[in-house]
């Protein structure tokens, strides 16, 4: 099983990409035969969505393909998001506009907010209400906020109760992606999908 583990923070150096790491170590420790790949928004930056994309440029080809290839090649999504001004990032509200059903559409994904405060659920909220109309991406019902996120995850163990009940939840919340990963397999395999003349969610 493959998970793809997407960052939205613009920091080069965030609580987001630290919060991945762990999501990737958990993923391998929880979730039998899994492998993840990482797209770190703020290394990888990708240009503001435009009309190439849809008539498929060799520079958007160029830029997407890879990205596209492990989008689909994936069973499911981790998707980090910081808040930044009560909202979910830039960079990561633009990935939701190049990423396609074909990709991830029916596929189980897990939202985890970030905030170095005691916010976080902004992200968690548009996520949900914007973001997976027309990719399909399944949110499942569970996720995860990581609050106060400069004092967690910070070393191989847990170093408070906070930095405990944040690992414990996370784990809860991966062992569930992995879990809906397997299920969702047979919504794909069904035949019930219909992209053709159901192009767009409404
Ligand atoms: C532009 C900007 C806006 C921010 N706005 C919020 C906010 O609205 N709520 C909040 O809890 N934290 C906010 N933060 C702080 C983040 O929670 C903090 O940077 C945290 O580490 C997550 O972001 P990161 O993954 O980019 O490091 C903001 C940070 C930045 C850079």
């Amino acid at each position: 099983m493959k998970i793809g583990i997407i960052v939205g923070s613009h920091k080069k150096v965030s609580n987001s990409a630290k919060v991945a790491k762990y999501a990737t170590e958990a993923c391998k420790r929880l979730i039998p035969n899994s492998s993840t790949w990482t797209l770190d928004l703020a290394n990888h930056p990708l240009p503001l969505w435009d009309e190439g994309v849809w008539q498929g440029t060799k520079e958007w080809k160029d830029l997407w393909g890879p990205i596209s290839r492990d989008l689909t090649a994936s069973d499911a999504y981790i998707v980090v998001s910081p808040e930044y001004g009560g909202m979910v990032p830039a960079a990561l509200k633009n990935f939701f506009l190049l990423v396609d059903k074909t990709e991830v559409g029916h596929k189980p994904g897990l939202i985890v907010a970030v905030s170095s405060g005691r916010g976080g659920s902004y992200p968690v909220v548009e996520l949900r209400s914007s973001s997976y109309k027309n990719c399909r991406l399944n949110w499942i019902p569970d996720h995860m906020i990581v609050r106060d996120a400069d004092h967690v995850l910070n070393s191989p163990n847990f170093e408070n109760e906070s930095d405990k009940l944040t690992r414990d939840r996370l784990d809860y919340c991966i062992k569930l992606l992995g879990e809906y990963s397997k299920a969702l397999r047979s919504v794909r395999a069904s035949g019930a999908v219909d992209f053709k003349n159901h192009p767009n969610g409404l």
